[in-house]
């Protein structure tokens, strides 16, 4: 089963060739991170007419570079929701018009669960599992059956973890996207000079929150100086972004564990952007060792967006639904499971 991904679910163009579900024959992604680069995060409206732009020319190189034309492709996968309504509609729209032309079947495929089926593409899990799915635009506990799909169990109740990266790197000046800055600054800082507050929100909570986190670093560069304004600052910028880091580490890690015992399991994947985050993958190889859990993270390449994940995600969705019956009732859905 040969399916071609397509993700455009908020600022990456991406297409991919996968077969059967796990062999990759081409990943092309067309990142925007230069156009939002200036306003410190994305800007919907400027997704969406670059997706329209380059969508064609992606899908041409994911095709040519698998060594394929269209007629070789069982099925087209899309990145359905959740997302940006605009950027997902050209993915989408672009996926209707092709599966139309040529009848070839569709697989609409939620982003998450994309994000999710990256972590088994070098080596599967046996569900069920736990998957913690923290990214720019969600972190949120899910607890995955076999052959279901995946249960909400916990989330965040206002920002999210890599949503946070990006506001504080955008606070201090550091550049967009703000996790990869902060994960290399963060690498000759000590994460213990300053103690920022972690949000448990109850001692069973398995939601999260990262606004309080956000409002500390802000209180801390209006008392002790923000590198945007020059000069020299009683501290350093790696200490203030390492201990930050910890912070939102120390919560995802530990909330993850409790996720882990309340619902008795030993399996846990990590997926999304922020799992590319160096010190999160550290914790957890040795939150597992210690605790002799199994845990899957895709490499960092795979964790931010990309089409191999839907592409893969598209193989399960069949497995579990088929394909869908009626091309003109799919739709995009800016908020999903
Ligand atoms: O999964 P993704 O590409 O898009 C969404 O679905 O949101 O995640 C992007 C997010 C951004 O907030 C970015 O700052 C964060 O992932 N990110 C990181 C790292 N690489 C990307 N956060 C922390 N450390 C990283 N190395
Ligand atoms: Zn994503």
């Amino acid at each position: 089963m040969i399916i071609l991904g397509i993700e455009s679910s908020c600022d990456e163009t991406a297409a991919s060739v996968v077969k059967d579900g796990r062999e990759v024959l081409s990943n092309v992604v067309a990142s925007q991170i230069a156009i939002h680069s200036p306003y410190g995060g994305v800007v919907p409206e400027l997704a969406s007419r670059k997706h329209v732009e380059v969508i064609l020319t992606v899908m041409e190189e994911a095709l040519k570079k698998a060594n394929c034309t269209l007629e070789d492709i069982d099925a087209i996968g899309v990145t359905c929701g959740p997302g940006l309504i605009g950027s997902l509609l050209v993915g989408l729209s672009s996926a209707k018009a092709i599966c139309y032309a040529t009848n070839k079947p569709i697989i609409p495929v939620n982003h998450l669960e994309g994000h999710i089926m990256a972590a088994f593409l070098e080596e599967p899990m046996e569900a069920p599992y736990i998957c913690l799915v923290v990214s720019g635009g969600h972190t949120a506990l899910y607890q995955v059956e076999p052959g279901q799909r995946p249960i909400y169990i916990g989330g965040t109740l206002d920002d999210a973890a890599g949503e946070a990266f990006d506001k504080v790197a955008k606070l201090l000046g550091l550049g967009y996207p703000g996790g990869v800055v902060i994960d290399r600054l963060s690498q000759l800082g000590n994460p213990k000079a300053f103690d920022f507050p972690r949000a448990w929100l109850g001692k069973d909570s398995l939601d999260f929150s990262f606004s309080g986190i956000k409002t500390a670093v802000c209180n801390f560069v209006r008392k002790f100086g923000n590198p945007t304004e020059g000069g020299n600052l009683p501290y350093r910028v790696e200490d203030l972004v390492a201990s930050f880091q910890e912070a939102v580490v120390d919560v995802l890690v530990a909330k993850t564990l409790k996720a882990l015992s309340v619902k008795k399991l030993n399996h846990v994947a990590v997926v999304g952007g922020v799992a590319a985050n160096s010190r999160l993958r550290k914790r957890f190889g040795e939150m597992a060792l210690e605790n002799n859990f199994r845990l899957r993270i895709p490499p960092p390449s795979l964790c931010t967006d990309n089409a191999v994940m839907i592409a893969s995600a598209a193989y399960e969705v069949w497995k579990r639904e088929g394909f869908s019956t009626d091309l003109f009732s799919i739709d995009a859905i800016s908020r999903w499971y």
